[in-house]
């Protein structure tokens, strides 16, 4: 999907919840604020994810380049990097330094995915198989592997500190999905270890993206401080969302199978609210990782008549609201208000 595709998802999205005119302008301003420049996005991702046989330098032979371009050519929202764009906008014109990071922002994001869908036998991604189900794992993480050889190729240019933070988030995207994997085989989680989890495995690169746009826009300490703060916030508020979704959502908007996190065994806070409500859900919950459908969808439509689901929606609110008082600190620019409107739609969003 390309990215006016996505915004037409948005705009679709939006109509689907009847939230209105209103949203349905804000996306506009999105779209003049960074289509233009999420189109040369697009042709960096391209290019870096197309091989070397293109002689421009960059890596990649086959099938690894097909998996990557399988995941890529599918679209997905591209919220990362225009929320880097945005950031970038808030103090000036967006460079092209910009747009690599944005570009890589992305290729970190998908490089995750191809990664997450091994570790979590995922079969449905952005409205298609999954790599891993049309090549298999090995070559779904080797294609991983080689969208981080191309975010870093990407990046190599930012600003000293921008690297040093891209090398810290990659590290922790990969201890929350370590400390995710340990929780598997638990029928109970801390609540601050599944935000732990959140932290690393999601909210970090939403951080990161913020802070990298805002340095290389030029914003202050204190400016690069605050987007980051809430890039955090709007990480965590996304996965929330995700989270919800899986007990929630409709397959056929979010392009991902339904129920995955319980099949998988993955102990989400729709679940985690849900089991502290009914002690007897937990003795099922070991019964779905035996591969038990019927019990899963039990499981399922429990969570959602419990009020689990609205209860993440709330948390998910809350952590948006959080994260627009940090904008605060932001000088005031449309940038600034368009970044707003992202966070509140993300929120809202059903996709
Ligand atoms: C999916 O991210 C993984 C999570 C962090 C929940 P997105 O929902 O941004 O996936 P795409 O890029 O739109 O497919
Ligand atoms: C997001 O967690 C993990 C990544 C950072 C890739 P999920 O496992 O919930 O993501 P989906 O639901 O598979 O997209
Ligand atoms: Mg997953
Ligand atoms: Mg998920």
């Amino acid at each position: 999907m390309t990215f006016s595709a996505a915004l037409r998802t948005l705009h679709d999205t939006a109509v689907a919840e009847r939230v209105g005119e209103r949203t349905a302008s804000r996306l506009n301003d999105v779209r003049v604020f960074v289509a233009h420049e999420m189109l040369e996005v697009e042709a960096l991702i391209a290019r870096h994810t197309n091989g070397r046989s293109n002689g421009s330098g960059v890596a990649g032979v086959p099938p690894a380049t097909h998996a990557a371009r399988h995941l890529s050519d599918a679209g997905g929202k591209r919220v990362r990097p225009m929320a880097l764009l945005l950031a970038a906008a808030c103090f000036g014109p967006i460079d092209v330094r910009a747009r690599e990071l944005a570009a890589a922002a992305e290729l970190v994001h998908m490089a995750t995915l191809l990664h997450d869908d091994v570790v979590d036998d995922g079969d449905q991604r952005r409205g298609r198989p999954t790599s891993r189900r049309v090549w298999g794992n090995a070559v779904s993480v080797l294609a991983g592997d080689l969208l981080l050889v191309e975010a870093l190729r990407l990046a190599a240019h930012a600003h000293a500190e921008t690297w040093t933070e891209l090398i810290d988030t990659l590290g922790l995207l990969v201890d929350g999905e370590v400390v995710q994997l340990r929780g598997r085989l638990a029928v109970s989680l801390e609540e601050s270890t599944y935000f732990e989890i959140v932290r690393g495995k999601t909210a970090s690169l939403f951080a990161w993206a913020l802070r990298a746009g805002a340095r290389q826009g030029g914003g202050s300490r204190t400016a690069i401080d605050a987007l980051g703060a809430f890039g955090d916030h709007l990480g965590v508020a996304f996965q929330l969302v995700d989270d919800v979704l899986d007990y929630a959502g409709d397959a056929n908007m979010t392009g991902k199978t339904v129920f995955a996190d319980l099949l998988e065994g993955k102990m989400t806070l729709p679940l985690l609210r849900a089991a502290a409500m009914d002690a007897t859900l937990p003795p099922l919950i070991a019964r779905v990782r035996d591969g038990d459908v019927d019990t899963a969808v039990h499981i399922a439509a429990r969570v959602r008549a419990l009020g689990a689901c609205d209860a993440t929606r709330d948390m998910a609110r809350s952590e948006t609201a959080a994260a627009l008082v940090r904008l605060e600190a932001v000088p005031s620019c449309a940038a600034r208000d368009v970044l707003a409107d992202v966070a509140r739609d993300l929120v809202a969003r059903i996709c």
